[in-house]
């Protein structure tokens, strides 16, 4: 056998595995203290009832010799397929069905779209980011190139001529700064991938949280971005699905070239490595799109969006400077005092008993910030603030 041996080029470990063992070391040292977990993005709200009900009906039909279901289509039904799409036109974004695959989850196709690019392509990727996004390119032994993105644009780095991409990745809101970037700044990213003949590939997992609307909630509110960008999400965030893993990806059926078909060569890919998400998953996944399961979650968002301006105005009152927080669940935060991030990370654990994440852990320019999410509860993040104000003094 012949290991890929691109494994030796990681880190060595998952970012949010490094930071779960940590946190199991000091709560097993530590059985008394509370210990509130601000860290990974996950989300604490269950969920919605018109979900729970629709897959409550589907378990009933595949009780049934009627109405049972077998392997259902690679590339997910069509009546959640149909409810995506008129998402997208309530957005203002004309979308076929059959642009439409449902997923498992967003990060399992942020690496499965990959397979369709050879290991030749340079690949452009925000710092900070995701780690996934970098780890994904690292295994497949791809050229990476960072775009820097930091205090001075904002966290929103911009296109850059004199690098020839050939993948561009796009995070917005981004994981983990919070920025977002408007309509007119991914007009420039879609104007500078056609000139570059390059396809971005859009994590749009945490649109649901714009509010601005001058901020896009799809690449695809870019006039020309179906010739030349990917978009891929997920159903974690808007609907607190990240234990039921069920997202989509839409691959335009306008992304060609040398008479290969992006979107052919998915379905085909799809039909061959996968076989579609659970029907029940599915049926409650499509019920986030009922204007009952719709009302219900904005509720959750309205939660979660109060946890961020909580954290929010702690930073304000503590004059510590961040990004986020308004369109993303994710505060940004500069570490106070001149600390690395890994130093914060262990002195909130150790003194206040918070978990976050270093910002170094996303790319060399998060070294000195940290990222803080609003998917706890309510009176977590409350506690979590006053001991962060105790903490500095106020
Ligand atoms: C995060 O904390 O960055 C996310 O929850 C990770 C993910 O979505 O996989």
């Amino acid at each position: 056998m012949k290991l890929n041996k691109n494994y030796n080029n990681l880190k060595q470990n998952y970012l949010f595995s490094i930071i779960a063992h940590k946190v199991a070391e000091v709560a097993e040292k530590n059985p008394d203290k509370t210990i509130i977990r601000l860290g990974i993005g996950d989300v604490t709200l269950p969920l919605v009832p018109a979900v729970i009900s629709a897959m409550n009906g589907a378990v009933d039909e595949m009780s049934q010799k009627e109405t049972f279901k077998g392997y259902g289509p690679e590339q997910g039904y069509g009546f959640l397929k149909e409810n995506i799409r008129s998402y997208y036109e309530r957005m203002g974004v004309c979308l076929e069905t059959n642009e439409i695959f449902i997923s498992d989850g967003a990060k399992s196709d942020l690496s499965n779209i990959l397979g369709l690019f050879t290991e030749d392509n340079v690949v452009l990727i925000p710092d900070p980011v995701y780690p996934v996004y970098v780890d994904d390119n690292v295994i497949d032994g791809r050229k990476i190139v960072f775009a820097d993105a930091d205090e001075s644009n904002g966290f929103l780095p911009m296109p850059n001529e004199a690098v020839n991409p050939d993948i561009i990745y796009i995070c917005s809101p981004n994981n983990p700064t919070g920025a977002a970037y408007s309509k007119e700044q991914l007009a420039e990213w879609v104007a500078y991938a056609k000139r570059k003949e390059a396809i971005i590939l859009y994590d749009a997992a945490y649109e649901c949280f714009i509010t601005d609307p001058n901020m896009a909630r799809s690449i695809y509110q870019v006039e020309g971005a179906k010739d030349c960008a990917v978009e891929i999400c997920s159903f974690s965030k808007i609907a607190g699905f990240t234990g039921m893993r069920c997202g989509y990806t839409v691959v335009p059926f306008d992304i060609e070239q040398d008479g290969l078909s992006l979107n052919k060569m998915w379905l085909r890919r799809q039909t061959t490595r996968f076989n579609g998400v659970n029907y029940i998953v599915q049926k409650g996944a499509a019920a986030i799109f009922t204007p009952a399961g719709e009302a219900q979650i904005r509720q959750n968002l309205e939660y979660y969006k109060r946890n961020a301006k909580l954290i929010a105005q702690c930073m304000d009152e503590l004059g510590i400077p961040y990004t986020g927080g308004e369109n993303s669940p994710y505060i940004w935060l500069r570490c106070p005092n001149g600390m690395g991030s890994w130093e914060f990370f262990d002195y909130l654990l150790e003194k206040a008993g918070i978990v976050g994440t270093p910002g170094a852990g996303f790319g060399k320019n998060g070294e000195g910030w940290f990222r803080l999410t609003a998917f706890g509860s309510y009176e977590n993040t409350l506690e979590a603030v006053e001991r962060i104000k105790i903490l500095f003094g106020k």
